[in-house]
């Protein structure tokens, strides 16, 4: 159990000051005191980078690595560190073998989860999207699609979607997708730091998630996971200096070895934001620390009482599925009289966004039950 009062206290102390309710974390995850402590801490040494051993810089981005890899069930050999998720959707996009052919998604994804896809034209590879079924997306179909069909080539979804909060089951479209030789791309940033996941146990080929919302890290930082078989059969298509083996070796950088790691590390392709990532890696440390699982359990409690609230109601329809297994953080529900209910909320400092012609709330782990029902309150008035 998650004692959320000493969370609040120590990490989100500002949550006692303010009227703030804050219910956006699907937007931007607010960062907890020990990363803003570490940020601080880092922009003083910053000013003076002499006093910074350079094992520190590395050790920032191995840590990062490697609290990455634990949040996900991942070696740390298959995790790059990204400035963002749809970096690591774009070297899924053109690193991997895709023959010519069809990579189907979910209408009303995120857009990262299209675009770089769409991009692909020009090789002979189309994106396809399936037509969403009462708004939300139409697994069935996808599925039906991936093992009938011989021209499908990838997938791409999102673990849980932005503006729905659909959670779509990844070992279901996953296994579908294995069975057809047919990779397997996921969009984690709306799922990771809410829900558990363990990678290793689901047939995924690449994950990409950033660190600014639920992970509660800053922005400009993320990784991509790349399954351990895939890492060196992916030609990276961005190639710096950062990405070679000579790297790790000053004295001989311009012997020009042209030598990939084997690692995942073959995609980090520039001089990484060492300070931003010792940021991040506050805050991984914190929800470890917490344990993702009991995360999930603390906002399951709090999500739930939304969605009972929005099933109650008969002027608003709920957008997120109610099943609990198909929904994480985010609770999407459309009144009929959306623009006042969302005036109502803004007027009561309850941070949240419109998103898709719905209010969308995302609370997370300092979020309390109080809090819920006082927002509950303020919809109800
Ligand atoms: C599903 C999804 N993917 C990606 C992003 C953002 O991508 P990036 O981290 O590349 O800015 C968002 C942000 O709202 C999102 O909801």
């Amino acid at each position: 159990m998650l004692d959320t009062t000493t969370l609040r206290a120590a990490q989100y102390s500002w949550m006692a000051d303010e009227p703030t309710i804050y219910l956006n974390a699907a937007s931007v995850g607010p960062m907890p005191r020990v990363a803003v402590d570490t940020a601080d801490a880092w922009s003083a040494r910053r000013a003076r980078p002499h006093a910074i051993p350079f094992e520190d810089l590395l050790d920032s981005a191995a840590t990062a690595r490697r609290q990455f890899a634990a949040l996900v069930g991942a070696d740390t050999e298959e995790i790059a560190l990204m400035p963002n998720t749809t970096y690591g959707l774009n070297l899924a996009a053109r690193a991997l073998p895709l023959r010519p052919g069809v990579i189907l998604a979910f209408d009303g994804e995120f857009p990262s989860c299209v675009y770089p896809f769409q991009a692909l034209g020009s090789r002979g590879v189309e994106l396809e999207l399936i037509p969403r079924v009462n708004g939300l997306p139409d697994e069935e179909a996808l599925v039906r699609a991936i093992v009938q069909r011989d021209d499908v080539v990838a997938v791409v979804v999102s673990w849980t979607q932005f503006a729905t909060g659909y959670v779509a089951d990844l070992a279901r479209i996953g296994h579908a997708c294995r069975s057809r030789g047919v990779f397997f791309i996921v969009d984690g940033i709306q799922g990771c730091g809410v829900r558990p996941i363990d990678l290793h146990a689901l047939p995924v080929d690449v994950f990409a998630s950033g660190a600014q919302k639920w992970q509660l890290g800053p922005w400009g930082t993320g990784f991509v996971y790349v399954r351990r078989d895939l890492v060196t059969a992916l030609q990276p298509l961005d190639v710096g200096w950062a990405c070679m083996k000579s790297t790790t070796d000053y004295t001989r950088l311009t012997e020009y070895e042209f030598d990939f790691f084997d690692d995942a590390r073959r995609f980090e392709v520039v001089t990484l934001a060492y300070h931003d990532f010792a940021v991040a890696n506050a805050s991984t440390a914190l929800l470890l620390d917490l344990g993702v699982a009991n995360v999930a359990a603390h906002i399951e409690g709090l999500t739930a009482r939304i969605v009972d609230w929005a099933q109650s109601r008969s002027d608003t329809r709920l957008v997120t599925p109610a099943d609990p297994r198909r929904r994480a953080g985010v609770v999407s529900f459309a009144p009929t009289e959306l623009d006042a209910m969302a005036a109502r909320l803004t007027a009561a400092h309850v941070s949240h966004t419109v998103r898709e012609g719905a209010i969308r709330l995302s609370p997370h782990v300092y979020n309390t039950i109080e809090e819920i029902d006082a927002v509950i309150g303020v919809l109800e008035r």
